[in-house]
């Protein structure tokens, strides 16, 4: 048989899949199929077979890597991040250590307008490098395709400038990108919050719409950021423009995001600190993706998701980092999955499923991403050597990839 690469020796092929597409949801999310001591070949970019070692047939590889005994795992999907921005926040940071409030530091010029300040006056170049430099960082840690969300540019100019940025960083790295157009971030300052939603609704939405820039539409909805009502409002309009809602939900307080993203008919609903019984029947009655977002609830220090909950009334759930300036600073998923288990009480298990099945899924990618299954994309991790699955989250800051291989070209190795 022959190959362009054969990984040989793997301790275990994790998440291997014969064909799974839909969501992990309930019982089901703590189940993570593993074929031990395995080999994987992968051809023209693509997962060309695996199996057991005992029964490997002979390959013409034309590249052999010997996993000694690692793990081998399908590449994490993030599926909620801001990555494009021009300047980060460390000062904030200081203002929140002394107890302030997110809300508090965005009232003293801080937050989400602060970086609009800054990206406007960035150069597209500038911000590329950027960008590039965090992708990276990300596929360093394991991150095969990532959602990028425009919201700091707050005009269209310079919205459409994140998005092409994030596009360009698509084509310039490795990396899946999926982008999504979050001109409902803020109200830009100085300016009514009905006049900024009638602009998007007329001008800046159907504007992004024809440039093809985004693929999906997101609101914070939030007190002080938008209503229910004008979430639905700016979701629809995307729709009509072939944009598809995922929704910033239930971060800060219970205003009614949850509600608006089952309403809108979202891909996913995001944040869900801030969770009630109606809110998670809500879910249960919509094919809305729970996401959790466990490094902005740690370093806001806010509530996490009641994921064992949702978790046990049959709720998929799917985590991803929400790498940002203000409530995120990395993109570093094996971190997110330890917080997950630590914070969560996700086992292992539900983890895994969250940041691979259920976020690829969320972005339209089940069939290329999010498990060992052949024909999809060959986006492999092969671990530093673990004696088991559960050391991996459980050794949290560890990093846990020694070889990261997108598409089937290896993108680092150690
Ligand atoms: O997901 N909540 C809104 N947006 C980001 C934070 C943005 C910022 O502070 O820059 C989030 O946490
Ligand atoms: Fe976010």
């Amino acid at each position: 048989v022959t190959c362009d690469l054969l990984i040989t020796g793997a301790k275990g092929l994790v998440q291997v899949r014969e064909s799974h597409y839909g969501p992990v949801a309930g019982k089901a999310m703590d189940e993570l199929p593993v074929m031990p001591d395995a080999w994987i070949s992968v051809s023209n970019g693509r997962i060309s077979g695996y199996g057991p070692m005992s029964g490997m047939p002979s390959f013409n590889a034309k590249k052999k890597i010997d996993a000694q005994g690692r793990f081998v795992f399908p590449s994490f999907v993030d599926s909620h991040t801001h990555l494009v921005f021009a300047a980060s926040r460390e000062e904030e940071f200081e203002m929140k250590i002394k107890g302030l409030s997110y809300q508090e530091i965005a009232k003293r010029g801080g937050g989400i307008l602060n970086s609009a300040r800054k990206l406007r006056e960035a150069s597209e170049e500038s911000l590329i490098e950027a960008t590039l430099q965090r992708a990276k960082e990300i596929i360093t840690s394991g991150t095969g395709a990532v959602e990028i969300k425009s919201g700091y540019g707050l005009t269209l100019e310079s919205e459409l400038k994140m998005l092409r940025v994030a596009r360009k960083v698509g084509e310039l790295s490795p990396l899946t990108v999926r982008t999504t157009f979050l001109g409902a971030h803020a109200v830009p300052d100085g300016m009514s919050r009905p006049h900024y939603v009638k602009q998007l609704t007329e001008e800046m939405i159907p504007a992004v719409g024809e440039s093809g820039l985004a693929d999906y539409i997101d609101v914070f909805c939030e007190e002080g950021f938008f209503s229910p009502e004008e979430t639905i409002a700016i979701a629809n309009r995307g729709k009509e423009f072939g944009m598809k809602p995922r929704i910033h939900a239930n971060q800060l307080a219970r205003s009614g995001g949850v509600q608006a993203a089952v309403a809108c008919g979202a891909v996913s609903a995001d944040h869900l600190e801030q969770m009630g019984d109606e809110e998670i029947e809500a879910l249960k009655s919509s094919d809305v993706m729970p996401t959790a977002l466990p490094g902005a609830a740690f370093f806001l220090g806010l509530p996490y998701p009641p994921a064992r909950r949702m978790i046990s009334e049959g709720l998929p759930l799917a985590i991803a980092s929400d790498f940002n300036p203000g409530s995120c600073p990395t993109g570093n998923m094996p971190l997110m999955l330890s917080l997950a288990c630590i914070a969560m009480k996700l086992t292992p298990a539900e983890a895994f499923n969250a940041s691979t099945l259920n976020t690829a899924l969320t972005l339209g990618l089940e069939r290329e991403m999010g498990s060992i299954t052949r024909g999809k994309l060959a986006n492999l991790i092969i671990t530093r050597p673990a004696p088991s699955v559960t050391h991996l989250p459980y050794a949290f800051g560890s990093p846990m990839a020694d070889t990261v291989i997108l598409k089937g070209s290896i993108v680092t190795a150690s």
